[in-house]
């Protein structure tokens, strides 16, 4: 737990920002030396004391501190403290020249980050470490700076969220538990949650997403959340909800195939959107879409070359059957645009394995038919630390998607995959509606920790669309 006393007393361990020419001017001078502590950006050092306070200095480098510096800052420093085991400490904010609520809101965050953990070893045991900041911002006013906090509690609600379903293997989350787990989460918090079972699926004719869940023993489950409170324009998030992706009759290999539990990452993100929205009582409009089944072998699997259906009525050639998860989100953004009032449409999906390629894990990949829409995202992504690229949306690319006996293939060759996926995904998107497509399969779940973000599952995204959606007044 993390208790943040905005303008708290000055007690406990005493943290120091220092830029570079902070350092000879330091009453700590002659330790700091000694210690060989430059202050570069990022640098930590703690000076314990057993007589009184300690003490703790942060370096700042000499460049601008941007939001996710402090985010990281304050992650490093909220480690230090579990580590060292002090419980209190007085936080002198210098002004960085940003907005003193976003600045806090970072702060916040970077603190939770450190609190999260997923793991099933029956020795592990949760540490419960409680910790006291005394956060002195540079300026008030003292309530924006406590809304701050409390946005920010419920944001890093949501992350978490978004992170142990996706952690969660895929014994604990089928199509079934998801939904249940989302109704039970999303309703505490005055979401509405409808659940679709498959009859229902069927008479809504979604027939590309039923192929794709037709070998699985556990049956799919369409997940429709909706917040209406206000009178913006309404807004879709249609999220992958992949709880299982073996490739079908295209399998994986034994190495592609242990981490695709987390191929419902997109689900992940717009559930725990939808939790932090609902929780902080936000003015929004919102409808959330997941279409959730597993991608399984089986006597009733759909084949590599089967021709099937779509909901919009658009015939498909199935060339591969693990490019499944495009098939399920053709269904769910032409429901999510088709049959709810929607101006807008946001997909999140792990798609592809070339967006991995292309970007790593450092950047979410995306294709937009809105430039105005995109930009407006990435605002809201900068502010969240979330880095997102827009790859070219070129209507020559949509050609790569061609069929020889259906009106579209759900493969293509001569490369671009992560285009050709996206824009695959586009053509079942409701005419004049605004579109971005973000392939998160290198952001929703790491290969290794970096910085304030975990092995595997990062609630990728989260922050972002609460952002977009109920953005930050300063
Ligand atoms: N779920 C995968 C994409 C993926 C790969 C996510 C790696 C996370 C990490 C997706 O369903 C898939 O299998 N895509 C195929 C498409 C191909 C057959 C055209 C891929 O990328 O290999
Ligand atoms: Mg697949
Ligand atoms: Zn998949």
């Amino acid at each position: 737990m993390i208790k943040f006393n905005i303008y708290g007393n000055e007690e406990g361990a005493r943290v120091h920002f220092l830029t570079k020419e902070d350092i000879a001017k330091n009453d700590f001078n002659d330790y700091l030396e000694n210690k060989n502590f430059k202050a570069e950006l990022k640098d930590i050092l703690y000076l314990p004391n057993t007589k009184s306070d300690s003490e703790i200095f942060i370096g700042l480098g000499n460049q601008d501190i941007k939001l996710d510096d402090v985010r990281n800052i304050f992650f490093e420093l909220g480690n230090l403290l579990r580590k060292e085991k002090e419980e209190i400490a007085t936080v002198k904010m210098p002004d960085f020249g940003i907005c003193q609520k976003k600045t806090i809101m970072a702060a916040y965050e970077g603190l939770r980050h450190g609190e999260y953990n997923f793991s099933k070893k029956t020795k592990s045991k949760d540490e419960i470490f409680d910790l006291t900041i005394n956060y002195i911002a540079a300026r008030g006013p003292e309530e924006k700076l406590q809304q701050g906090v409390q946005i920010s509690t419920d944001i890093m609600d949501g992350v978490f969220l978004a992170r142990d379903l996706v952690n969660e293997t895929g014994n604990i989350i089928y199509p079934e538990t998801l939904a249940n787990i989302t109704k039970e989460k999303l309703e505490e918090v005055g979401v509405k949650v409808r659940i679709y079972e498959e009859e229902e699926i069927k008479k809504l004719d979604m027939k590309a997403f039923l192929a794709v869940g037709g070998g699985a023993a556990n049956r799919p489950r369409l997940i429709v959340m909706e917040i209406e409170n206000g009178d913006s324009p309404k807004t879709a998030l249609v999220g992958k909800g992949l709880t299982y992706d073996s490739g079908g009759y295209n399998i994986k290999t034994a190495k592609g195939m242990v981490s695709m539990h987390s191929d419902m990452g997109g689900a992940g993100s717009v559930i725990g959107t939808m939790y932090a929205l609902g929780k902080s009582k936000a003015k929004v409009n919102v409808v959330a879409v997941v279409a959730a089944c597993e991608n399984m072998i089986s006597g009733t699997a759909y084949k590599s070359g089967d021709i099937i259906d779509t909901m919009k009525g658009l015939t498909v050639e199935v060339k591969n059957t693990d490019a499944e998860g495009r098939l399920t989100l053709a269904d769910a953004i032409f429901y999510a645009t088709n049959n709810f009032k929607v101006e807008r449409v946001i997909d999140l999906a792990t798609l592809t394995g070339a967006v991995l390629s292309a970007l790593g894990e450092e950047y979410t990949g995306a294709v937009t038919n809105d430039d105005g829409f995109y930009q407006e995202l990435l605002q809201a992504a900068e502010i969240a630390g979330e880095k997102i690229w827009a790859f070219p949306y070129d209507e020559d690319f949509k050609k790569l998607n061609n069929s020889d006996v259906a009106d579209i293939a759900n493969t293509s060759s001569n490369g671009a995959g992560s285009v050709t996926a996206g824009l695959f995904v586009g053509e079942f998107v409701k005419e004049n509606t605004k579109w971005i497509h973000l392939d998160i399969a290198g952001t929703a779940y790491r290969s290794k920790a970096k910085g304030y973000l975990p092995k595997r599952a990062t609630g990728i995204h989260v922050k972002t669309l609460y952002n977009l959606l109920n953005p930050i007044d300063c």
